[in-house]
């Protein structure tokens, strides 16, 4: 199978200024100077990933494991400090809630903005537009400003605008959990259907369950390193002896 997704020892790291900085001026002056303390932080660490075509992959892991970082440099958001990241197809990321969304805009503002943003013209969304709000169920709330959606509602847009046409690359970073059962069985539909149509499906969850019944293949992220790439059971055994030993009752 030819990878659609490829990691070659992927290091990332973060700067974050070690005293508090408290405005641009200060922060222009330090820099000038050379005295601006930086702390290094290295997020991930020597990554090597490869994803076929189709495939649906589970990411698990601790908070601060790394999970979203990953999922930024696949979406290329992030740039690897270290290490090749490659991938051939459009991606199309929701990362966390409402990424890619404005909160002042109506639903429907929000929709064009997204697609836009994922590539697609303007007239292609109209023509799509009704189909994306029903999948949504936000007819009533689509001319309403995105504030005062709940963080279901959010969800159920961004999941339905990111999906109405099959990306090559979903990244779906806890995005299922925030959606009550019906919907998220919805979801599950679509990204079955995926699979049979090649699209690649990386699914980050906390949820055993969620990964259990979408991926045939998860990853199990700690600090930084891929601790466990294999089949689900023995991915998810894995996440809980690291939990048991975080909690001190094992190892
Ligand atoms: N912009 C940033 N600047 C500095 N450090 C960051 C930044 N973003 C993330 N980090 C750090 O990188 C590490 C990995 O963060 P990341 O968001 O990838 O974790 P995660 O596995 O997605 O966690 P969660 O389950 O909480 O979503 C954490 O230690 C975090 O503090
Ligand atoms: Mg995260």
């Amino acid at each position: 199978m030819e990878p659609i997704i490829l990691l070659e020892d992927v290091w990332l790291r973060y700067r974050v200024p070690e005293e508090r900085i408290r405005s641009i001026k200060e922060y222009a002056i330090r820099r000038l100077k050379g005295n601006l303390a930086m702390q290094q932080f290295w997020a991930l660490r020597g990554v090597n990933l490869e994803v076929a075509k189709g495939e649906v992959l589970g990411i698990m892991g601790r908070n601060g494991a790394g999970k979203t970082t990953l999922m930024k440099v696949i979406a290329r958001v992030l740039r690897p400090t270290r290490g090749r990241a490659r991938v051939w197809g459009h991606v199309a990321p929701l990362l966390g809630l409402g990424a890619g969304f404005h909160d002042e805009l109506t639903g429907r503002e929000n929709i064009f903005l997204a697609s836009a943003i994922l590539g697609f013209s303007r007239q292609d969304v109209a023509r799509r537009f009704d189909r994306i709000v029903a999948f949504a169920e936000l007819e009533e709330f689509i001319d309403r400003p995105l504030r005062t959606y709940s963080s279901g509602m959010r969800a159920r847009l961004g999941f339905a605008v990111a999906t109405d046409v099959a990306p090559e690359v979903l990244i779906l970073d806890e995005v299922l959990a925030v959606g009550d059962a019906a919907f998220q069985e919805k979801c599950h539909a679509r990204i079955n259907q995926f699979r049979n149509d090649g699209t690649t499906v990386l699914v980050v969850s906390h949820q055993a369950s969620t990964i259990r019944s979408l991926c045939s293949r998860a990853l199990l992220l700690d600090h930084g390193q891929i601790a466990f790439d294999g089949p689900v059971p023995d991915a998810i055994q894995r996440y809980n002896q690291i939990f048991n030993a975080a909690l001190g009752l094992q190892g």
